[in-house]
C-alpha cells in the first residue's frame, strides 16, 4: 500500500534503475505530485537533479517565489526558474478553443525542458503526472474529458526520456507519500492548480490584461478563503473570468466589464467533487472585495455544479 515505507522503498529503488547516472529535469509546479516527484528524486539520485519551474505567464500571485523559497528550504536546493512567460501567451494568441489552449500549453512545456536538457546535458523528464491525469486525457481507451497539458500535449517525438513515479497513484495517496517523505505542510495542503494555470481559468482568447484581472481577483478569492479558515475544507477553489462585455456601467459610460465566476469544490480524488457550501458572509465579503478591487470586474457569480456531470474546471 503506498502508506508504508517498503512502498517508498520500491518507489525510491525503481526511481534509481530508471534514472541511471543519467542527469535528469525534475518539472516543478508548485504543486504536490510535482514535490513528491522531487522528493523520490532527491532521495534515489541527489546530484542528478535539475529542479525546474517554468513560469508560463499564467501562474497565480507570488507563486514563483513561494516555490523557490520552499525548495530552498526544503531540500537545500536551487530551483531554476525558466522566464517563458512572452513565449507561451504568444503561442495562444487568438485561440479560444480550450484543447487547443491546452495541447499548445503542452508543447511550449517540453520545448522549454528540451532546450533546457541541451544546455545542461540532461536526457530524462521527471514530471509529476498521477492517475486522473491520464484518465481525463483518454489513456487506455477511456473517453477524453479534458487533456491534461502534461499527458495529450506531449509532442509524439520527444528528445527525452519521460520519468513518471506517480503515474498510478491518486492525490489522496501522493499526499500520504508527501508526508513520509517529508514534503513542508503548505506543499501538501496546497489545492490543485492546472498546469496551464489561469490560461484554461480564462474562457475564450487569453491575453496579457485579462490574465493580470484574474490574477488579482483570484489572490482576492483565495485570501479571503484563507482567513476564514476554510482553505484546508475545500478540495480546490478558483475565479473563472468570463468574457468581457460592453454595457453602460459605472457613471454612465461604457465600459468593459467582466464576470467573474467562484469555483470552490469539496472532494478527495478529482474524478468527482461537490460544490462547496461557502458561508453567504463569506461570499458577500469576497463579492464586495472584488468588484471595488478589480475594477474590471462587475458582477460575482457562483458555480453549484457537480462533477459528473460538470468538470471541476470550466475548459
Ligand atoms: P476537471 O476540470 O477535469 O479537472 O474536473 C480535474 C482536476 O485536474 C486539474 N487539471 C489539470 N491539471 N494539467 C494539470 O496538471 C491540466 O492540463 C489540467 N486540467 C485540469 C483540475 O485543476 C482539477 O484539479
Amino acid at each position: 500500500s503506498p502508506d508504508g515505507p517498503a512502498f517508498l522503498g520500491d518507489m525510491s529503488n525503481a526511481v534509481k534503475s530508471a534514472v541511471g547516472s543519467e542527469r535528469v529535469i525534475c518539472a516543478l509546479s508548485g504543486g504536490v505530485d510535482s514535490a513528491v516527484t522531487a522528493a523520490l528524486l532527491h532521495r534515489a539520485v541527489p546530484g542528478q537533479v535539475t529542479h525546474a519551474l517554468v513560469d508560463n505567464g499564467f501562474l497565480r500571485s507570488g507563486e514563483v517565489e513561494q516555490v523557490v523559497t520552499h525548495f530552498r528550504d526544503w531540500l537545500g536546493q536551487e530551483v531554476t526558474v525558466i522566464d517563458a512567460s512572452e513565449r507561451f501567451l504568444e503561442q495562444i494568441r487568438g485561440v479560444a478553443d480550450p484543447e487547443v489552449k491546452r495541447e499548445r500549453i503542452g508543447a511550449c512545456f517540453v520545448r522549454e525542458f528540451e532546450e533546457l536538457a541541451d544546455r545542461i546535458g540532461a536526457s530524462i523528464l521527471a514530471q509529476g503526472t498521477i492517475f486522473p491525469d491520464r484518465v481525463e486525457s483518454g489513456i487506455g481507451g477511456s473517453a477524453v474529458i479534458k487533456t491534461h497539458h502534461n499527458v495529450g500535449g506531449l509532442p509524439a517525438e520527444m528528445g527525452m526520456r519521460l520519468l513518471e513515479p506517480l503515474r498510478d497513484l491518486y492525490k489522496d495517496e501522493v499526499r500520504s507519500l508527501a508526508a513520509m517523505l517529508g514534503v513542508p505542510q503548505p506543499i501538501i495542503g496546497r489545492h490543485p492548480f492546472p498546469g496551464p494555470g489561469l490560461a484554461v481559468h480564462i474562457i475564450g482568447e487569453v491575453t496579457r490584461a485579462k490574465v493580470a484581472v484574474l490574477r488579482t481577483a483570484d489572490a482576492v478569492f483565495i485570501e479571503e478563503l484563507r482567513r476564514a479558515g476554510l482553505y484546508d475544507n475545500v478540495w480546490q477553489a478558483f475565479g473563472v473570468l468570463l468574457p468581457a462585455r460592453t454595457d453602460g456601467a459605472a457613471g454612465g459610460r461604457s465600459t468593459s466589464r467582466h464576470c467573474l465566476a467562484l469555483r470552490a469544490v469539496t472532494g478527495s480524488d478529482a474524478m468527482t467533487a461537490d460544490w462547496a457550501r461557502l458561508p453567504y458572509a463569506l461570499l458577500e465579503r469576497i463579492s464586495l472585495r472584488i468588484t471595488s478591487e478589480v475594477p474590471e470586474i462587475d458582477r460575482v457569480v457562483l458555480d453549484v455544479t457537480q462533477k459528473p456531470p460538470g468538470t471541476i474546471g470550466w475548459e
